[in-house]
């Protein structure tokens, strides 16, 4: 018998549940959303990652000042530029976000940040957690909301992803229980559940939506995803007039496909893993996930990243002045109008539909047989000027 490896197994399966139960108690303590209009201050950290993310980020961060130049003025918006969220600090350190840079986050309001890379087995790199599911967690993050729009279809989804439990919760703390024998835990909470249901149900009532859709594998993850549906259908009940359904992930994957029935979808609620997926496919639908922006929604804090990988070869090639900066200057505009700057916000995001569809004056490819990110910086303040 294997009884001193079992005895192993169930002491780290207990620390994780005196860790979860921690939280637990974290999230029942936790106060409202922030009113960004009742801050003396807000503060956006400008915080650019890895390979092209600072280049791109820096990008993002002009159009941000240009829109918010009478707020940083007047003192009301300050920005601040956050350095050292990279692979090789966080390699030296072992640590998923480099102390001095996650008390730096803390003392912003709202992030803009570039992506960072993610180690993974077997490229040399040690095996630290991921900045993002990090962040993520130690902000508190709880809602992805990730929207896709294809207007000529009909197609206006957003997906609220739920960005701190299921698989991803105790992601790197899984049981090697013998050399056979691997166990990864997936984790619901009804605090969890509650506030990313009520989260979707909110924006579906506060943006005239009468669908909320809600996406598990119940019938077979019976306890988590069980857990999920149970609260989601218990809430739905509090919202007249919106309506709730539900579907297997399977079957969803398949859905969003189907030219009849996709555009039906309106508001999307689903745990950790399945939004990860999904939201990737409805992202290629749109033109690829390159051209989706995340904001990643908690009580006190809020990040708004392109969902995009950190290209570090064009970086070694010289090329990071000719990424693409489009994907954060829409995470920007996300972040405008999160923090309550919704006129400036559509300003945005009308330029970026300008320039990247109907005007189309600039082209970028990456090298330098087009526009660098910053002249596509200047062609969009050129725009919303304009317009
Ligand atoms: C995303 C990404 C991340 C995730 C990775 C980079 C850890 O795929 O934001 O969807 O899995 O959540
Ligand atoms: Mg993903």
């Amino acid at each position: 018998m294997n009884t001193q490896q079992i005895e192993a197994a169930k002491e780290q399966f207990g620390k994780l549940l005196e860790k979860q139960l921690a939280r637990v108690e974290a999230m029942k303590a936790q106060g409202d959303f922030v009113n960004y209009k009742e801050l003396d201050k807000i503060t956006i950290g400008v915080c650019g990652g890895d390979g092209i993310g600072p280049a791109i980020t820096g990008q993002a961060q002009r159009v941000l000042e240009y829109l918010l130049k009478d707020e940083v003025a007047t003192g009301k918006v300050e920005f601040k530029v956050i350095d050292g969220l990279t692979i090789e600090r966080r390699a030296e350190e072992m640590a998923a976000i480099p102390a001095d840079v996650l008390t730096e986050l803390k003392t912003c309001d709202v992030i803009l940040k570039g992506p960072t890379t993610t180690p993974r087995k077997g490229d040399g790199l040690p095996n630290i957690e991921s900045a993002n599911v990090a962040m993520r967690k130690e902000l508190d993050l709880f809602a992805n909301v990730r929207p896709v729009r294809i207007p000529e279809q009909g197609i206006d989804w957003t997906f609220y992803r739920e960005n701190t439990e299921g698989g991803y919760a105790a992601g790197k703390e899984g049981v090697s229980v013998t050399d056979d024998l691997g166990i990864d835990f997936t984790i619901a909470t009804s605090q969890g559940c509650d506030r990313i249901i009520r989260a979707a149900f909110e924006f579906a009532k506060a943006n005239g939506k009468t669908r909320v859709t809600a996406v598990t594998k119940a019938n077979i993850i019976k306890t988590t995803d069980g857990k999920f549906l149970e609260n989601f259908y218990r809430i739905a009940k509090e919202y007249d007039g919106i309506t709730a359904d539900d579907w297997y992930i399977d079957i969803m994957t398949a859905k969003l496909l189907d030219e009849q029935r996709r555009r039906d979808f309106e508001v999307v609620v689903l745990p950790n893993l399945y939004g990860d997926i999904i939201t990737d496919e409805a992202a290629e639908l749109q033109g690829g996930v390159g051209t989706a922006g995340s904001a990643n929604i908690g009580k006190k804090y809020a990040m708004f990243e392109a969902i995009h990988g950190s290209a570090p070869r064009m970086v070694q090639e010289g090329r990071d002045i000719y990424a693409d900066p489009c994907s954060v200057i829409r995470a920007g505009a996300m972040l405008l109008s999160h923090i309550g700057y919704t006129e400036k916000a559509n300003q945005l995001y009308n330029a970026l539909d300008i320039c990247t569809v109907t005007e189309k004056k600039l082209v970028l490819t990456g090298r330098d047989t087009g526009a660098t990110g910053a002249e596509f910086a200047d062609y969009i303040m050129e725009t919303i000027a304009k317009n």
